[in-house]
C-alpha cells in the first residue's frame, strides 16, 4: 500500500492510474497505514458531500491535532450548519451573480494585456506569465486591495495555499512556518484595508462584505477577516491551476486542441471538461458525525473522509471513456467544484476566468506548443503546474 499512502502525501506526475487502481479495490476504501477512508468512486463521492451528518469541521476527526506550525480555521469551509448557512447566505449578498458578471470585460481586458505582452516574447512561462498574475489580479481588484500590494497579496496566498493540507496533514514544519508568517502578514495588511472602508466605503467587494446584511445580522470583524482569507485561499491557485492544467491538458492532446480553435462555440464545455480531465483540487475532506453506511461499508463517527474529486471525475460508472479528453463531451457531471452545501461559491467567476484567458490564448496564437519540460506541485490536494514552458508562434 505504500503507493497509496505516499498518494496523501505526494501526489505523483499521473495520478490517475493509481486511482483506478484503488476504485477497484473499493470505491469507498479503508487505508489501514494511513487510517482513513479514500472516496474514489462518483456516486459515493456524491454521497458523501450532499450527506448532512458529513461535517467539514476537520476538529471532529478523531486524530485530529492542530498541525504543529500552522493550523488556520478555514471560515465557513470549515464550518456546517446552521454556522455555515449564515455566513454563506451573508457573503452571497455581496458577491453577487452581477458582481461577478460585471468582472468580465476586465478580465478580457487583463488577458489581452497579458497575451500582448505574451506575444511580443515568443515565448513565455504560462504559469508565471500568464495564468499565476491573472486570477491574483482579479481577486485582488474584486476585493478591493490596491495595486502596490497586490504582489505581497499573491505571495502571501501561494505560501498558504501550500501549507494547508487538512486531509493528509503531509506539510512539512518549514512549511507550515512559512504558512503561519504569510498568514500573519496577510491578516495584518487586510485588517488595515478593513478599517480604511469601514470608514471610506467603495465599490469593492470588502465595502459590500462590510454592509452585508440578513435577518438584521452582519459579519462580525473577525468573520469578515475570516471570508476575505477564504475567498483569497480558495480562489486563487484554483483558478491559476484550471488555466494550467487546461492548457497543459490540451497541449497533450493537439487534435482537442485544434478542434477548440475549429469550434469556439465549443469552449464553455470544454472548460468542464478541463475541469473533470485534471480537476485544480484533488482531494476535499469530510468527518462523519454518526456512524454512516456508503457502498456497503461503515464509516465511523469522527473517522476522517478523503473524498478524492480527481477520482470520481475519472470513474467510468459515470463518464464514457473518462481518461479521453473530450471537449464536446456532454452530458458532464464532474465534482470540480464539489458538491451539496459546499459547493464551490467562486465557480462563475472561475470560468470566466477560465474561458477568457484559455479561449483567448488558442484563438491568437494557432502555433502554441510545448517548450520545455514542465513542472508538477505534488500536494495532494492542490493539483497544478509550477512552471509550463509554451511556445507561442
Ligand atoms: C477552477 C477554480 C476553482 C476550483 C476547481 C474550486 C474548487 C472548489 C471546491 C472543490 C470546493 C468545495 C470543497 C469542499 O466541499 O470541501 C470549493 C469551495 C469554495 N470555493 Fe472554490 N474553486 C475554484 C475557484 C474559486 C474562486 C475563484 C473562489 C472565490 C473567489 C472560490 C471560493 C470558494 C469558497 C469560498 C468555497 C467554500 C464554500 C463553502 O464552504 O460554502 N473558489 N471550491
Amino acid at each position: 500500500m505504500s503507493d497509496v499512502d505516499g498518494l496523501l502525501t505526494h501526489l505523483p506526475e499521473d495520478p490517475y492510474p493509481l486511482y483506478d487502481v484503488l476504485r477497484n479495490k473499493g470505491r469507498v476504501l479503508w487505508l489501514d497505514g494511513a487510517q482513513r477512508w479514500l472516496v474514489t468512486g462518483h456516486e459515493e463521492a456524491l454521497a458523501v458531500l450532499r450527506h448532512p451528518r458529513m461535517s467539514s469541521d476537520r476538529t471532529r476527526w478523531d486524530g485530529y491535532r492542530p498541525a504543529p506550525g500552522y493550523d488556520r480555521s478555514a471560515g465557513m469551509f470549515t464550518m456546517d450548519p446552521p454556522g455555515h448557512t449564515r455566513l454563506r447566505g451573508l457573503v452571497q449578498r455581496a458577491f453577487t451573480a452581477r458582481v461577478v458578471e460585471g468582472l468580465r470585460p476586465r478580465i478580457q481586458q487583463l488577458v489581452t494585456e497579458f497575451l500582448d505582452a505574451a506575444e511580443k516574447r515568443g515565448e513565455i512561462d504560462l504559469i508565471a506569465d500568464f495564468a499565476g498574475p491573472l486570477p491574483a489580479i482579479v481577486l485582488a481588484e474584486l476585493l478591493g486591495i490596491p495595486s502596490e500590494g497586490q504582489l505581497r497579496y499573491r505571495r502571501w496566498a501561494t505560501t498558504m495555499m501550500g501549507a494547508i493540507d487538512p486531509v493528509s496533514h503531509a506539510t512539512s514544519s518549514e512549511q507550515a512556518a512559512a504558512g503561519q508568517r504569510a498568514d500573519d502578514e496577510l491578516t495584518a495588511y487586510l485588517g488595515e484595508i478593513i478599517a480604511l472602508r469601514r470608514r471610506d466605503p467603495r465599490p469593492d467587494l470588502i465595502s459590500a462584505l462590510l454592509a452585508a446584511e440578513e435577518s438584521g445580522q452582519r459579519l462580525t470583524g473577525i468573520e469578515l477577516l475570516e471570508m476575505c482569507i477564504l475567498l483569497t485561499v480558495a480562489g486563487l491557485e484554483t483558478s491559476v491551476n484550471l488555466i494550467g492544467n487546461g492548457v497543459g491538458a490540451l497541449l497533450a492532446h493537439p487534435a482537442q486542441l485544434a478542434r477548440l480553435r475549429d469550434e469556439p462555440e465549443l469552449l464553455n464545455s470544454a472548460i468542464e471538461e478541463l475541469l473533470r480531465y485534471d480537476a485544480p483540487i484533488q482531494l476535499s475532506g469530510r468527518v462523519p458525525t454518526e456512524d454512516i453506511e456508503i457502498d456497503g461499508q461503515t464509516l465511523r463517527k469522527g473517522q476522517m473522509v478523503g473524498v478524492v474529486l480527481g477520482a470520481a471525475n475519472r470513474d467510468e460508472r459515470a463518464f464514457t471513456d473518462p481518461h479521453e479528453l473530450d471537449l464536446g463531451r456532454s452530458p458532464n457531471n464532474h465534482v470540480a467544484f464539489g458538491r451539496g452545501i459546499h459547493f464551490c461559491l467562486g465557480a462563475p467567476l472561475a470560468r470566466i476566468e477560465g474561458a477568457t484567458a484559455i479561449g483567448e490564448l488558442v484563438r491568437r496564437f494557432p502555433g502554441l506548443r510545448p517548450a520545455g519540460k514542465p513542472q508538477r506541485r505534488t500536494n495532494p490536494h492542490v493539483r497544478g503546474f509550477t512552471s509550463l514552458p509554451v511556445a507561442l508562434r
